[in-house]
């Protein structure tokens, strides 16, 4: 599965290729600078020479031009001329002619040469060109990469942290049947299956010995009173009706008879304002948070007294939840142990969803304080 960690290391794995490419563009680009100057003296060089050349080949021209019209002269006025000067302006015009052949195919050739640099260094140019287009392009990848992707593997992130409250929740429910399953099965199961064995009993003592059936009746009816009861402390933590029958007020303090019964806390209820209905969500959210910090209490604080404070106005309802317990740390709720809480943090959520605010403060050695209030219309 893509997380948001390993889309990061993608994110910055291309990130680093493409600053690498980027350097070894520039790597090109600068090698193919230096060719381009070394090619463009020597195109000087070659332009310089073939001009010089020019003036040569010029110059040989005149004189193999002046040459020839001397040797004109001298086979048109032979009989002037001596046999060595004849031989001399032959071998003069000759000689000349051969060095301007020789001057100019070297021209020819210092042309070529000209031509092919000059072409040469219109590839380098348009290979320059090209570079400098890249890396501006990669400095565009690059900084949409940085700052676009980061983007999404945040996002990511958070879709990811939705995803773990979706599996947390579940979870959670799952532990809930769990526990019900428990209750179920060590209370009301295990004494109805004592109640048949009972019957059972009185049913054979009826013939056997029937004054006592009368005394094992009364013991039967205790039983079935004690599973009655049992099966309705399961249904109230399921859901308390009188929470949906009285509302949340009625609730919290039902629960709370039970509550000091059992663990020996003493729990105090005050509560400012008019008790209106609120609707159902809200009073079995706020129900919750209440019924989770109270576990806490119990389970974690050591505390003798919790006091619940609860104000309704026209606009919000707070609630002010207090403990004189061992206290904790809640910044470092989760990250010592490896066994996952969901307590507080479902608490916070539900507060959240209905819009409202949640607040933890705990010192160890002085008591927990939770406060929290939900707006209401
Ligand atoms: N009132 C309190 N007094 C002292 N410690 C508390 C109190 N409430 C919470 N804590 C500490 O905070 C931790 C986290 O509480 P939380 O309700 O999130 O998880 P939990 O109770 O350990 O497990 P769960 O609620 O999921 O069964 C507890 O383990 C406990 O150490
Ligand atoms: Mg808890």
């Amino acid at each position: 599965m893509l997380d948001a960690a390993s889309m990061d290391t993608i994110i910055n794995k291309i990130i680093l290729h493409i600053k690498e490419s980027q350097e070894q563009i520039y790597d090109i680009s600068e090698y193919t600078q230096n060719e381009y100057n070394c090619i463009k003296d020597e195109l000087e060089e070659v332009k310089k020479s073939v001009a010089q050349l020019i003036g040569h080949v010029n110059k040989l021209r005149e004189r193999e031009k002046t040459a020839r019209l001397h040797l004109m002269d001298v086979s048109k006025n032979f009989y002037r001329y001596k046999e060595d000067d004849i031989k001399r302006a032959y071998d003069r015009a000759q000689k000349i002619q051969v060095e301007l052949a020789k001057m100019q195919s070297r021209e020819q050739l210092l042309r070529d040469k000209r031509d092919n640099l000059e072409r040469s260094l219109r590839r380098l140019q348009a290979m320059l060109d090209k570079a400098e287009n890249m890396i501006s392009h990669l400095g565009v990848v690059f900084d949409y990469l940085n700052q676009h992707l980061s983007a999404i593997s945040s996002s990511i992130g958070e879709l990811q942290q939705l995803q773990q409250l979706g599996v947390s929740i579940i979870k959670a429910q799952e532990e809930e049947r769990k526990r019900v399953a428990r209750e179920i099965h060590d209370g009301p199961a295990q004494l109805m299956a004592n109640i048949v064995m009972r019957a059972e009993y009185i049913l054979k003592l009826m013939d056997v010995n029937p004054e006592n059936v009368r005394k094992e009746l009364v013991s039967l009816q205790e039983l079935v009173r004690q599973s009655l009861q049992d099966v309705r402390k399961i249904i109230f933590d399921l859901r308390p009706m009188v929470l949906d029958d009285l509302g949340l007020v009625p609730a919290i303090n039902r629960y709370m008879e039970d509550y000091e019964k059992q663990y020996d806390i003493h729990v105090e209820v005050v509560f400012f304002g008019k008790q209106i209905r609120l609707p159902p969500a809200t009073e079995v959210a706020l129900f919750r948070v209440v019924q989770e910090a109270l576990n806490n209490v119990h389970k974690h604080a050591r505390a003798k007294h919790v006091l619940i404070k609860m104000e309704q106005l026209a606009n919000k309802i707070t609630i002010l939840i207090k403990d004189n317990g061992r206290g904790f740390e809640p910044e470092a709720v989760g990250k010592n142990s490896n066994r996952e809480c969901y307590g507080l943090i479902n608490m916070r959520e539900r507060v959240q969803i209905l819009n409202g605010e949640f607040k933890i403060t705990s010192t160890p050695g002085k008591g927990t304080l939770i406060n929290l209030s939900v707006p209401i219309k």
